[in-house]
């Protein structure tokens, strides 16, 4: 897909790679909308932020009815929002597993939801949504996470064979640890060098919304190699 003039969503839009998916897609030309529920740093002509928390069906659904009453569609959705609580099963509150689940599992899906019937009846579009590694095997003290990651994996597979007749792509990504913000809750992991740059992963995500109409990456994985030189 071309991304020019293209209408792209991007969830938690504010840092990490969700800042950098905005920064790549704007450079090549899409009308970009961010989703975040604290303040945002973006400024561009064709960039706009719009305030939700994806836990929350209705201030997703009165975001995405901006985009759509103002364009009557979605070309673009990046299901980016996350993050990771780490700790032994027993000591991890009941808050905690709730709130990685409504925002790892619930928010994608309410994002596809709401963005899936104008790109149904538009014949294209492309959700993107981010698992990680942690969807694909298991790590200890990090069970939640692992799991509201595996659900990604899972409901993004069924989605892919629902849509991909209506020309609506869909791709998992699974990132190895990335050098942002989501490790600030983890006692024993601290971002650095060795891992991968966010920018490394929002070009992944640009490639591969790059693809031309007849084929989709389904799954791509991304793991790190050696510090940037
Ligand atoms: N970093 C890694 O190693 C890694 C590896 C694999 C997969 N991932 C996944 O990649 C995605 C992005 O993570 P990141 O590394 O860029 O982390 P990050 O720097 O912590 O950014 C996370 C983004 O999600 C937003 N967010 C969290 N909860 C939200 C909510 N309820 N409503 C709206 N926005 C919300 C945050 O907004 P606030 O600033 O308001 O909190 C922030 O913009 C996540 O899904 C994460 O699970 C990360």
């Amino acid at each position: 897909m071309k991304l020019e003039n293209k209408i792209a969503l991007v969830t938690g839009a504010n840092k990490g790679i969700g800042e950098e998916c905005v920064k790549q897609l704007l450079a090549e030309g899409a009308i970009v909308y961010g989703l975040c529920r604290s303040g945002c740093s973006h400024q561009h002509p064709n960039y706009t932020c719009l305030m939700a928390d994806v836990r929350d069906f209705e201030q997703m659904q009165a975001a995405f009815g901006r985009v759509l009453n103002t364009h009557g569609q979605i070309d673009i959705l990046i299901n980016n929002a996350g993050l990771g609580y780490f700790s032994y099963c027993e000591d991890l509150s009941l808050d905690q597993w709730q709130q990685l689940f409504d925002t790892n599992v619930n928010g994608v899906f309410y994002g596809c939801k709401l963005a899936l019937p104008s790109m149904k009846k538009q014949g294209r579009g492309h959700i993107i949504n981010i698992s990680s590694i942690a969807g694909l095997e298991g790590y200890q003290q990090v069970s939640a996470y692992c799991a509201t990651k595996f659900a990604v994996r899972g409901f993004s597979d069924a989605l892919y064979k629902e849509v991909r007749d209506f020309g609506v792509k869909v791709t998992c990504i699974y990132p190895g640890s990335v050098k942002t913000d989501f490790f600030r809750h983890s006692e024993n992991i601290k971002a650095h060098d060795n891992m991968l740059m966010p920018e490394d992963v929002a070009a992944q995500i640009l490639f591969v919304l790059k693809t031309p109409d007849n084929f989709h990456n389904v799954n791509v994985e991304i793991r790190p190699l050696k510090p940037r030189g």
